[in-house]
């Protein structure tokens, strides 16, 4: 029945795709206005295509993109022109978070609430939290790991100017194991049945021909990115974070669909063996890495791939999200990885492997995401690193490099401003006074800013 519908409705969708190239007659007759210019005076600019400050910088925008880039004594801006004046500011490009989850709250740490929020709900927490990471200056994210599909759906309203918040590289659900991280373990059959339907499993994949069949769905449904479950995890139930648990094999396949069409694969990885096996098996980037040895480092350093390590989450987890209700096996989880995390974090920046930013917001409250800079200069990274790792480096695993990540000409108008230099004190991201995102201004408290010292 479904199938014949199908063949009935394939000459129409055909019609569709060749719509768009008819002639639109009012296109034709209005010429269209030239995009609205604006002069964005910086007073200090970090472009991110060096670790180098440069003074008393004009970035020409045109519509949603930087048309120039140059000294103030350079460009002439016409009288009446729009200024955007950061001239006492410290203007950078708009950060890039390649590890979040927009669809959850870090209010709620009893597992059973995973099963019991509607999609509304996500969608509602969605709202919200894109919003924050915008105001909080993150003007692209990749989200990791969604309940199925909320992040294409929410990147879709977000394109469309329905909703304020950051691109989004999005990703479906992170496909893992039967009874692994991303499972909903420990309930007998009967009570997972009713928790849980089978239709909420999107993405359990146990062989490389069921791991195939999900990257394929995910694809079919407009994902970005896939993310898979290489090892156990902190903050489910009844796994290790240290056991590998999807196979070579299995990741093998997975890199191999999704870089067939294109597409990155971020890889959950605690344990030492299964970094090591991702990695083989051609993944993009190693996500938590917590437990990685010198080996894993040089195989990392050995093939570009990149380590998005989250670094500042230790602090939450072990101390809101105890409040919250975090059970007793995550803490315990947590303390096995969490100091080792950081100080392997430290020897793989030492050993040069490429680092991206990302902090696995939705664990913490969004709209902190800035708080991890401390703890990567902390743990090896130069200021200027740091923010390297969240604009060019970042833009640069999530395959946007031609549109984000550096304030040059042709790419987007996507740039925060603070005010003191954040190579001095990393710590100053974390109040983002000003945020502009394709052109558009989405906050301005430079007036009201204190300067943060
Ligand atoms: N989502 C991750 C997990 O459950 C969070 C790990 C957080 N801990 C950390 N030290 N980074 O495994």
């Amino acid at each position: 029945m479904f199938r014949s519908l199908s063949i009935l409705l394939r000459p129409i969708l055909a019609l569709g795709a060749v719509l768009p190239l008819l002639p639109d007659a009012s296109a034709q007759t209005r010429p269209s206005a030239p995009p609205p210019t604006v002069y964005v005076r910086a007073g200090h600019l970090f472009d991110a295509t060096s670790d180098q400050l440069r003074d008393n910088v004009v970035l020409v925008v045109e519509g949603e993109r930087i048309a120039k880039v140059a000294p103030a004594g350079q460009v002439a801006i016409p009288a009446g022109a729009t200024v955007v004046d950061l001239s006492k500011a410290w203007v950078l490009p708009g950060l890039i978070d390649c590890h979040t989850h927009l669809r959850a709250r870090a209010d709620k740490y009893d597992p059973i609430n995973q099963v019991k929020s509607t999609p509304f709900q996500l969608g509602f927490n969605g709202v919200v939290n894109a919003s924050k990471t915008l105001q909080a200056g993150f003007t692209s994210v990749r989200d990791v790991g969604s309940e199925p599909f909320f992040a294409v759906d929410l990147r879709r309203a977000i394109d469309e100017g329905f909703i304020p918040g950051p691109r989004i590289v999005a990703s479906g659900p992170a496909i893992g194991i039967t009874g692994g991280h991303g499972d909903m373990n420990g309930f007998a059959p009967p009570v997972q049945n009713m928790l849980y339907p089978a239709e909420r499993d999107y993405a359990i994949a146990d062989g490389p021909e069921e791991v195939r069949h999900q990257v394929r769905e995910q694809i079919k449904y407009g994902v970005d990115v896939i993310k898979i479950m290489a090892t156990g995890g902190v903050l489910s139930q009844g796994d290790k974070p240290g056991a590998e648990q999807l196979t070579y094999e299995e990741m093998k396949m997975a890199v191999d669909e999704a870089h067939r069409t294109g597409r990155k694969v971020a890889a959950h990885a605690h344990g030492t063996e299964g970094i090591k096996d991702a990695v083989r098996a051609g993944v993009d980037s190693i996500e938590h890495g917590s437990l990685i040895d010198a080996e894993g480092i040089q195989m990392m350093k050995a093939r570009g791939t990149y380590l998005v390590a989250d670094i500042y989450n230790d602090d939450y987890i072990l101390g809101t999200a105890i409040e919250f209700g975090l059970p007793k096996e995550n803490q315990e989880k947590e303390k096995l990885v969490g100091r080792l995390q950081r100080e392997n974090f430290a020897k793989a920046v030492a050993a040069g492997v490429k680092i991206a930013f990302g902090t696995d917001a939705g664990v913490y409250p969004h709209g902190d995401n800035a708080k991890q800079f401390h703890y990567m200069v902390k743990f090896g990274m130069t200021p200027a690193g740091a923010i390297r790792a969240a604009t060019s480096s970042a833009a640069d695993l999530i395959d946007r490099s031609k549109d984000v990540g550096t304030l040059e000409a042709g790419k987007y108008a996507d740039l925060i401003a603070v005010t003191a230099n954040p190579l001095d004190k990393v710590e100053v991201l974390e109040h983002v006074s000003f945020v502009m995102k394709g052109g558009k201004v989405y906050k301005d408290e430079t007036a009201a800013a204190k300067p943060v010292l």
